[in-house]
């Protein structure tokens, strides 16, 4: 035999066994297809849907099974059960974050999103509070938001109700209300340093989702080995953390420890009051990616969540003027939208949960891991192993909401009209990674779209029976299509 076939089938032998070893080792891992050497499951994974093809699996496999992304297991849990006992009943275990190679290089374990144990949990408290208002001095975040919705309609008015795409404009909308929360002030729509930054966060919200990046992210030897689009991640993340590093500065030299402006001032605050602490998780690193997670986590999801949400709208102008019934009714035309008024408007709270339900903007959730050896219904999960939630499988139980294809406000709403709650409403996760912009994305989305639609008449430019609302991809987001529509003020 040739020795290159010879080495080939001792590489092959030796994969396999290792393989082996991994599935029979330390834990019992829940069941699931057999992993090919190297490529591990794979071949079984549809790269454009993904959560599509865990459902079909879940099938074959219930609701808990293991897939191998390359050589590394990964446990799947589909489903509202399997999906609450892990995250909200054995929220501690099952609160570790999987491993994210092409990101992680950027944030070095740094920040919220991607760091762990003690500086997680602190950070994270302190991130919390500060969206909540504790500390952030006179503006509350919904003062911040109110002007911002005011700036957005007069965006919308210069186009002159003519045809436009509105991803631009949706796009500024959540940017400038992160600027205000953590660099004081908003920005005008055409300001160069404004533009710069959303330039950044775009190009690195497409790129995280393309199919190369995931393919790195199974694989992190290609990340150092290979030139590709990943690099331009990294180089991205360096321009923005240098400019949040200079607005820093900034704050530093005008800090006024009795009258905090923002979230880097609340930071520099509490650095200040840790000093003689040596292991003090306040540092200026920790300052930096925390500022950089909040933009990145906190800019497209919102923006994209806005913008499917009018192509909802234009496709379904019956449900349009309804919602706008009920804000002439409880607000009038003139009065700026504010969170009081949510709870005297059960049909916009429930369009706008419905938007979230029926887009599904993070289909199989950021990757969590066990933080200790876990045992999960028969199964022994080994410490620091990969877990995939699928949030799907939850939205579109057809159980909790019925005909879940279908966009229909009804699912949020009992017989007599009023707000229906659902423990099924996951599209910022559950349990002890739960979204930390939840509270600001849902002030957001309520208060954007109620104040567009108390000013506006959204018109399709073509039949509403002819507006597609199937997503254009649905690999770690779910994108819409492209579209225009018109703007009539009312
Ligand atoms: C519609 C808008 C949004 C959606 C659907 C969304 C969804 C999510 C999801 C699914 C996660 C992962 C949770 C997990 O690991 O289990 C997450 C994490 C996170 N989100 Fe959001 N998010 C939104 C807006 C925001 C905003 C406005 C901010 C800004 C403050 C934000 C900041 C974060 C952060 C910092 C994390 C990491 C939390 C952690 O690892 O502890 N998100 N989000």
């Amino acid at each position: 035999m040739e020795p290159v076939v010879v080495l080939v089938l001792c590489l092959s032998c030796l994969l396999l066994l290792s393989l082996w070893k991994q599935r029979s080792g330390k834990g019992k891992l829940p069941p699931g297809p057999t992993p090919l050497p190297i490529i591990g499951n794979m071949l079984q994974l549809g790269v454009k849907d993904i959560s599509k093809s865990l459902s079909k699996l879940s099938k074959v496999y219930g609701p808990v099974f293991t897939l191998y992304f390359g050589m590394k297991p990964t446990v799947v849990l589909h489903g509202y059960e399997a999906v609450k006992e892990a995250l909200i009943d054995l929220g501690e275990e099952f609160s570790g974050r999987g491993s994210f190679p092409v990101p992680e290089r950027a944030n070095k374990g740094h920040g919220i999103v991607f760091s762990n144990g003690k500086r997680w949990k602190e950070i994270r408290r302190f991130s919390l509070m500060t969206l909540r208002n504790f500390g952030m001095g006179k503006r509350s975040i919904e003062d911040r938001v109110q002007e911002e919705a005011r700036c957005l309609v007069e965006e919308l008015r210069k186009t002159n109700a003519s045809p436009c795409n509105p991803t631009f404009i949706l796009g500024c909308a959540p940017c400038n209300v992160i600027c205000s929360i953590i660099l004081q002030n908003r920005f005008d729509y055409k300001d160069q340093n404004f533009l710069n930054l959303l330039e950044l966060l775009n190009e690195n919200a497409n790129i995280l989702s393309s199919q190369w990046v995931q393919i790195c992210n199974n694989f992190p030897a290609f990340i150092d080995y290979f030139p590709g689009s990943h690099n331009k991640v990294l180089k991205n993340g360096a321009n923005m953390k240098s400019y949040i590093l200079e607005k820093i500065k900034e704050h530093q030299k005008s800090l006024d420890i009795n009258n905090p402006r923002d979230f880097i001032d609340c930071f520099l605050i509490k650095m200040e009051q840790e000093k003689h602490n040596q292991q003090s998780e306040f540092t200026i690193e920790n300052l930096i990616s925390a500022a950089f997670d909040i933009f990145a986590a906190g800019t497209a999801t919102t923006s994209t969540t806005l913008r499917y949400g009018l192509l909802l709208l234009i496709k379904y102008p019956e449900v349009a003027a309804k919602a706008q019934e009920e804000i002439d009714h409880v607000i009038g035309r003139y009065r700026s939208p504010c969170m009081q008024d949510r709870s005297h408007m059960p049909y916009m709270d429930a369009v706008v949960h419905e938007i979230q339900r029926y887009i599904d903007l993070i289909p199989t959730n950021l990757p969590h891991a066990v933080t200790r050896d876990t045992k999960f219904r028969n199964y022994l999960i080994p410490k620091g192993t990969t877990i995939l939630t699928s949030l799907s499988s939850v939205l579109q139980d057809d159980k909790e909401f019925p005909n879940p294809g279908v966009f229909d406000p009804g699912h949020f709403l009992d017989e007599s009209g009023n707000f229906k709650k659902s423990d099924y409403f996951m599209p910022f996760s559950a349990g002890k990674r739960i979204c930390v912009g939840e509270g600001l994305a849902r002030m957001e989305l309520f208060l954007f779209l109620t104040t567009i639609l108390q000013k506006f008449t959204l018109k399709s430019v073509v039949d509403p029976k002819d507006v597609d609302t199937t997503p254009v991809v649905r690999g770690f987001a779910s994108l819409p299509p492209s579209y225009q529509l018109c703007f009539i003020p009312v």
